[in-house]
């Protein structure tokens, strides 16, 4: 009888960003990040172990997967297979409720998903902390997406001279602290230069982003501070301060990167006069011209029609913090 092994995640904003490798092929990043999971556009993978077919079958959003997205999937189930002492090809379907590759964090839920289903499909018992570990080998991001609501990922935690070993996630508990995340997707079409390749430029050339790393570590400090007081204020300046420094990074490198359209910049410009306003909003963008909107959930109705007015033709979520990865099985004939 062929098993079905079928996981769903969501992806994750970073509140404070990771972006640069210190270890490209164990993908281990040079700083700690933190992160809120939310509970739109989840991620839904399937993987069967087919001992019956020569190589592994991968389906993307209904069309079979080619190049890139294949080859980091069959090198992510070869890591699954290595550790299950196992050679079986696997046959894989895995659906993004978004666009793939389009900075919505399509590789921080699919590889949690992924990790999941595989890891399940494989006979691999894993605890929480070593899923976030396997995740991290497909997509750094993936290692927080493990759990649900908030959590931190280090890069270095040192508890064992093994650095794979040292670089995972864990949730972070903020019982104070419930908001809202207005998405604004401007433009929904793939990215001109994928994360990965844009973090290596800039680690590689960019003179801002090693005083950008130092911030960032002082900004994680405030962060867990602002967040166990529960003060949205707090929180929102310095997500948006740490992503803004990270987009600076980029725009330093050589050739620059920039994922900020003029759609971006309106919606920049409207959370700044929502805050004169007095509303307390605050942006934050990842690899994509997307950007997401930290608020009250009271605030959200009057947010969300701000930044649709801003960037007219943008379609508008909103989100809150959601759950974890987790297993869905179901047997087949
Ligand atoms: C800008 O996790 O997609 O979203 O580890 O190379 O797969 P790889 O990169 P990825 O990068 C995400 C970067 C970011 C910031 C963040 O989510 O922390």
């Amino acid at each position: 009888m062929a098993v079905d092994h079928t996981a769903v995640a969501h992806p994750n904003i970073a509140l404070i960003k990771y972006w640069g490798k210190r270890d490209e092929k164990l993908v281990i990043p040079n700083a700690d990040s933190l992160s809120m999971t939310l509970d739109v556009f989840p991620t839904v993978t399937t993987v069967r172990v087919s001992p019956d077919e020569r190589a592994d079958r991968v389906t993307l959003d209904g069309a079979a997967a080619e190049g890139e997205p294949r080859q980091r999937i069959t090198a992510f189930l070869d890591l699954v297979r290595e550790l299950a002492g196992r050679s079986e090809a696997a046959t894989v379907d895995t659906r993004n409720a978004v666009p793939t590759g389009a900075g919505l964090a399509s590789s921080a839920s699919g590889f949690a998903a992924l990790a999941v289903a595989a890891g399940a499909a494989y006979g691999l018992d894993l605890d929480p902390t070593a899923l976030s570990r396997l995740a991290r080998r497909g997509s750094a991001s993936a290692a927080r997406s493990v759990f649900g609501g908030f959590a931190i990922c280090y890069a270095s935690r040192g508890i064992s001279a093994d650095a794979d070993l040292n670089a995972y996630a864990e949730p972070l508990s903020v019982p104070d602290f419930d908001p809202a995340l207005v998405i604004a997707v401007v433009n929904a079409g793939p990215k001109p230069v994928s994360s990965r390749a844009a973090m290596r430029l800039t680690v590689e050339t960019s003179p801002l982003y090693w005083p950008w790393v130092q911030a960032s570590r002082t900004d994680l400090a405030a962060m867990r501070t602002a967040l166990r007081r529960g003060d949205l204020d707090e929180v929102g300046e310095i997500a948006e301060r740490n992503a803004l420094g990270m987009h600076a990074t980029m725009l330093a490198a050589r050739p620059a990167v920039r994922y900020l359209s003029p759609a971006t910049v309106a919606v920049l410009d409207s959370v700044l006069l929502l805050r004169a306003d007095g509303v307390s909003a605050y942006a934050t963008m990842d690899a994509g011209p997307n950007v997401k909107v930290l608020c009250h959930p009271a605030d959200a109705p009057r947010v969300a029609e701000t930044v649709r007015a801003a960037a007219p033709g943008s379609a508008v979520v909103t989100a809150r913090r959601g759950p974890g990865a987790g297993l869905r099985t179901r047997y087949q004939r």
